[in-house]
């Protein structure tokens, strides 16, 4: 398995932990979504991938990627994974780059620094890659500074930049949020593209469950940092078993759809909150005594899990 993380847990300082046992797999040439509200997880779990962990964090569980534990490998072995293993794509391109220097210095100076390509095969490939990204006159934009472009355009060089190590595992994190619909629609056929020629693994983290279900081959759900339910994404949008991803559907319709937008009721938890039971049974509609009394264990159900007691 090119990325497996077990039952991990990290807590920071706060009233509960960040995650709690969260457990996923990414496969070769496989999408697996990461779905919950703001808060809910998901930037630690693709940010632990890396090892990048909360100062002071308190973690048990496992991070392994292809076989080798992330967080207990040694400085060389970290160095390699973050240089070439994994790489990762925020949602806000312009903090990547830095503002005063050419989109081209960027993209040469990293394949210098941390992979040891000589300045001029590092040229080679920068503009090798902005084609590769769909971006019409790579020379053009080498020269440009990052104001210069638009964000849709900047993305695509951020993605660029991720695979000029030729990475296994691509790390999504709210990658397409930020941009309009059509620049969205684009780069997420870009990555999609991407993706499918070189048989990468792919995180996709989204708030956006519709969009996870259209892209994804399997999606998880993250609430209050667990994963609530996990299953292949058509069935999961066709037959959400958990509350909370039925609640999600629900408060985000697609056009054409006749039934009214039912918003969630409540907030998500901050670390502040605990819980004795089920997370989500304070904001759940289906919600029963024994929710709030102990907390659920997950059930199998078509293709996954979903972690209900009332599944
Ligand atoms: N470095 C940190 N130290 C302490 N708490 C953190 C740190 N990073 C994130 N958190 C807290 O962990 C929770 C989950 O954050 P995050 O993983 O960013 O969620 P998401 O990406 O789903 O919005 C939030 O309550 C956040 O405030
Ligand atoms: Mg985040």
């Amino acid at each position: 398995m090119l990325l497996s993380v077990e039952g991990l847990t990290i807590e920071a300082g706060g009233r509960r932990p960040i995650l709690r046992e969260v457990s996923l797999a990414v496969g070769k040439g496989e999408i697996v979504g990461l779905v919950g509200e703001s808060g809910s997880g998901k930037s630690t779990i693709a940010r632990s991938v890396l090892r990048l962990l909360p100062n002071g964090a308190k973690v048990s569980g496992r991070v392994l990627v292809s076989g080798a534990d992330v967080l207990t490998m040694g400085p060389a072995a970290l160095r390699d994974l973050r240089a070439s293993q994994v790489s990762m794509i925020y949602q806000d391109p312009r903090s990547s780059l830095n503002p005063v220097r050419r989109i081209g210095d960027f993209l040469t100076e990293r394949m210098v620094l941390t992979l040891g390509r000589p300045k001029a095969k590092a040229r080679a490939r920068a503009l090798e890659l902005l084609a590769a990204v769909g971006l019409r006159d790579p020379a053009l934009i080498m020269r440009q500074y990052p104001h210069e472009v638009s964000g849709g355009m900047l993305q695509r060089v951020v993605i660029a930049a991720a695979l000029a190590a030729d990475p296994a595992l691509l790390l999504a994190d709210e990658a397409t949020s930020a941009l309009d619909v059509t620049t969205q629609a684009e780069t997420i056929a870009l990555l999609r593209r991407i993706q499918a020629e070189r048989e990468l693994g792919m995180l996709f983290i989204t708030h956006d469950l519709h969009l996870a279900a259209a892209f994804c081959d399997r999606v998880h759900v993250l609430y209050a940092g667990t994963v609530v339910e996990s299953r292949p994404a058509k069935e999961l949008f066709e037959d959400p078993r958990h509350p909370y991803t039925a609640g999600l559907l629900g408060c985000t319709p697609e056009l054409g759809d006749p039934r009214p937008i039912r918003p969630i009721p409540g907030r998500p938890p901050s670390l502040d909150d605990v819980f004795d039971g089920c997370p989500f049974a304070p904001r759940c509609p289906q919600a029963v005594d024994a929710c709030t009394e102990r907390l659920p264990e997950p059930v199998a159900v078509s293709g996954g899990f979903a972690a209900c007691l009332e599944v």
